[in-house]
C-alpha cells in the first residue's frame, strides 16, 4: 500500500490532536525478577554509558531523518531499569532528542525506576536533566511477597523512594502487581488502600501474568506456583476498581488509574495509536513514514534486543533496526481495536472505518452489547464495559474476526 491509498485516518483524531512520543529503552537491571519477560539483562561489568549515549544519539538522528519535523510531546525512559543510568546519560539523550526534533515546553518526560535507596538518591539529578515524572516499580507492600517476587528492596524502602519522588517531581506514579499466589480480595483491598495513601495522581495495577520461559512459568508448570482461580481473579479486579474509583483514581486503561487529566501522556500515544519512535535495544516504534505531515505509511519498527549486538549494529549501520514493516490496513485496524479498547474512553467507530475501509460488524457489536460487554457512549464511541474488561482479549478477537 502506498501513502496515496491511505484515507485521512491519522489526522482525524477524535477530540485529540496528533501526538509524537519518543520511547528510550535502557536494557539493564541489577537482577532479573522471576516473573518478568521484559528485555532486561544483568551485567556484572560496568556499563560503558558514554558508548550507549553515542549509539542512542545515532539512532535518534537516523529516526528523525525518517520522521522529520515532528513535535515531541512525551518522552519515556523505560526498561529494564532506567534509574540505573547516570543523570548525565539521561541528560545527553534528552539533548539528542532536542537536537533533532522540537520538544514542547510542557512535554511529559518520564523515567521508570526501581525503588531502592541508591536509585532514589539520583532523582534530583534526573530532574536537573529534564525528567519531570517518575514511575516506580513498588510491586507489593509486603516484604515476604517482595522476596518471592525477587525484588531488591523492602516495602519500607519503596515507600521512602516514593516520598523522595513526591518531593522532587511534580508527577509520580508507582506500579503494584496483584492476583499473586494465595492473595485474597480482602488482603489486596487493605494493601491497595495503604498504597493509595502514598499515591499521587496515577497508579498502575497489573494482574500477575505468568510469562512463558520465565522462572515463574517453570514453577507454575511444576505445580509449585498457583495463581488465583478465575472467580478470585474477578473479585480482585472488582475490588481494585471499587477502591480506586472511590479514591478518585478511576481506571482510564485496563491496568492504569489516574485522576482525570493526570493520565500518562506517553502511554496514551500507544493506546490512541499515535506515532512514536522506539530507540534503544529491543524498542518498538510506529512511524508514519513518507510525508512531512506524518500522514504516510505506518511502519512497525523493532530494534535488536541484545544490548551489545544493538551497540555493534548502530556503530556499523547507524541504527539497530531488525524489523521495519509497512502495516496493512487490516493490521492497523486490528491494532486500533487492540489498543483503543483498553481505554475507558473506547474508540471512534468512524476511525476504524477510515483505517480498515470497512465498518465493524453490526451483528457482532449488537451481540456483545446485549451480553453487557460493550457499550456505546452518548458521543457514539464504543467502549468495553466494566464486566467486559476482565475478558478484553476475547471481546477484541470477537470484534476483529
Ligand atoms: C519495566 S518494569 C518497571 C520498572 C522497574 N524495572 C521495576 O521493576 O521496578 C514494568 C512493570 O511491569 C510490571 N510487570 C512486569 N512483569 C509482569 C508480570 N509478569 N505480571 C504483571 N506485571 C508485570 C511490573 O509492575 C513492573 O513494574
Ligand atoms: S521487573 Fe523491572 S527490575 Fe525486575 S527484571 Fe523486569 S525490568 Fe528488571
Amino acid at each position: 500500500m502506498n501513502s496515496q491509498d491511505l484515507p485521512n485516518a491519522f489526522s482525524a483524531r477524535e477530540g485529540d490532536t496528533e501526538q509524537f512520543g519518543v520511547y528510550i529503552h535502557w536494557p539493564f537491571c541489577l537482577s532479573k525478577c522471576p516473573y518478568c519477560d521484559f528485555n532486561s539483562h544483568v551485567r556484572h561489568a560496568a556499563i560503558d554509558e558514554d558508548r550507549f549515549v553515542r549509539a542512542f544519539a545515532a539512532e535518534i538522528a537516523m529516526t528523525a531523518g525518517r520522521a522529520p519535523g515532528r513535535t515531541v510531546s512525551a518522552i519515556f525512559f523505560g526498561g529494564g531499569t532506567p534509574s540505573l543510568m547516570q543523570p548525565s546519560t539521561v541528560g545527553a539523550i534528552l539533548d539528542a532528542v532536542g537536537r533533532h526534533w522540537q520538544v514542547t515546553p510542557d512535554a511529559e518526560i518520564t523515567l521508570e525506576g526501581n525503588p531502592t535507596s541508591v536509585e532514589a538518591s539520583r532523582f534530583r539529578g534526573y530532574r536537573t536533566a529534564g525528567v519531570n515524572r517518575v514511575s516506580l516499580g513498588v510491586q507489593a507492600l509486603d516484604d515476604r511477597v517482595l522476596k518471592e517476587l525477587g525484588r531488591q528492596h523492602t516495602a519500607q524502602e519503596a515507600i521512602a523512594a516514593v516520598h523522595v519522588a513526591r518531593s522532587v517531581f511534580g508527577r509520580y506514579s508507582f506500579d503494584l502487581i496483584y492476583a499473586r499466589p494465595r492473595q485474597t480480595p480482602a488482603e489486596w483491598g487493605n494493601e491497595l488502600k495503604s498504597a493509595l495513601r502514598e499515591a499521587g495522581e496515577h497508579l498502575s495495577l497489573y494482574q500477575l501474568t505468568i510469562e512463558p520461559e520465565t522462572p515463574f512459568a517453570a514453577l507454575y508448570s511444576a505445580g509449585k506456583l498457583r495463581v488465583p482461580d478465575d472467580g478470585t481473579a474477578r473479585a480482585l479486579y472488582d475490588t481494585t476498581q471499587d477502591i480506586c474509583a472511590a479514591h478518585g483514581l478511576p481506571a482510564y486503561e485496563i491496568s492504569n488509574h489516574a485522576r482525570p487529566g493526570a493520565e500518562c501522556r506517553h502511554n496514551l500515544v500507544y493506546w490512541r495509536m499515535h506515532e512514536y519512535a522506539g530507540i534503544g535495544p529491543g524498542a518498538h516504534g510506529r512511524l508514519n513514514v513518507g510525508r512531512l505531515d506524518g500522514d504516510g505509511d505506518r511502519h512497525a519498527t523493532a530494534t535488536e534486543k541484545r544490548p551489545e549486538s544493538w551497540l555493534t549494529r548502530v556503530e556499523q549501520e547507524g541504527h539497530g533496526l531488525v524489523t521495519d514493516e509497512v502495516l496493512t490496513r487490516a493490521e492497523m485496524a486490528d491494532e486500533f481495536l487492540l489498543m483503543g479498547l483498553r481505554l475507558a474512553e473506547g474508540i471512534d467507530p468512524q476511525r476504524y472505518l477510515a483505517l480498515s475501509g470497512r465498518s465493524l460488524d453490526p451483528a457482532r457489536v449488537a451481540a456483545l452489547r446485549e451480553n453487557g460487554l460493550l457499550e456505546t457512549t452518548p458521543a457514539g464511541r464504543l467502549r468495553v464495559s466494566l464486566p467486559g474488561f476482565p475478558i478484553l482479549d476475547a471481546v477484541v478477537s470477537d470484534l476483529a474476526a
